[in-house]
């Protein structure tokens, strides 16, 4: 059985993330049914992690750690990500840093969303997967605020986007199984 795991790297209050997090992974489940893959989503709000390098309290060191084993967990991941000033969010990239092995070898594919989709954000996650040994896949899918939601609030995605996903699932699934084997 495959696991892919959902993240979340969207923290900030009345975000948009959580209702593209929770599609993303509803339709994976749905367009797989029959195969032998599950997947979870993972939200960075339940990890309270501490800037990494400063001096973690002992309840921070247990999210860094339930982070790290939970990221360990997975054979593969969609990163559901906004785009912050034409990269990463701040708090996801922090997330990140916190991990190596935890992911290495791993393939990864990405579900973004912004004012003008995430294009950017995407291209700049892909530059920091390939550091962390990560095989990206080449297609993602891309929310745009201002076409796949009402009032840049109410998440209404365009029909077509269904067709991203399932596209993005098969890579990512052959991707993650063929790295399995080398782990
Ligand atoms: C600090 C900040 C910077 C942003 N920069 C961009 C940007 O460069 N390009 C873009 O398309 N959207 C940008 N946006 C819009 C966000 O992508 C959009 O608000 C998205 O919903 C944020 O994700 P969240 O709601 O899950 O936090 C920015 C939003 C914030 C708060």
């Amino acid at each position: 059985m495959l696991k892919i795991g959902v993240i979340l790297g969207s923290v900030r209050e009345g975000r948009n993330g959580l209702a593209v997090a929770k599609w993303t992974t509803e339709k994976a489940k749905a367009f797989t049914q029959g195969q032998e893959v599950e997947f979870e989503l993972v939200d960075l709000l339940d990890y309270e992690l501490p800037f990494l390098g400063t001096k973690a309290t002992a309840k921070q060191e247990e999210a860094i750690k339930k982070w790290s084993d939970k990221m360990a967990s997975f054979d593969g991941y969609i990163f559901v990500v906004a785009e912050y000033n034409h990269g990463v969010s701040g708090a996801f990239k922090n997330a990140l840093d916190f991990l190596n092995p935890e992911v290495k070898d791993k393939a990864l594919a990405f579900v973004g969303y912004g004012g003008l989709g995430a294009a950017r954000s995407i291209e700049n996650l892909r530059m920091i997967a390939g550091q962390l040994a990560m095989a990206t896949t080449q297609t993602n899918v891309n929310l745009s605020l201002m076409t796949d939601f009402e009032k840049m609030s109410i998440f209404k995605p365009a029909d077509y986007h269904e067709g991203e996903l399932k596209a993005l699932l098969g890579q990512l699934i052959n991707w993650s199984s063929a790295l399995k084997t080398i782990r």
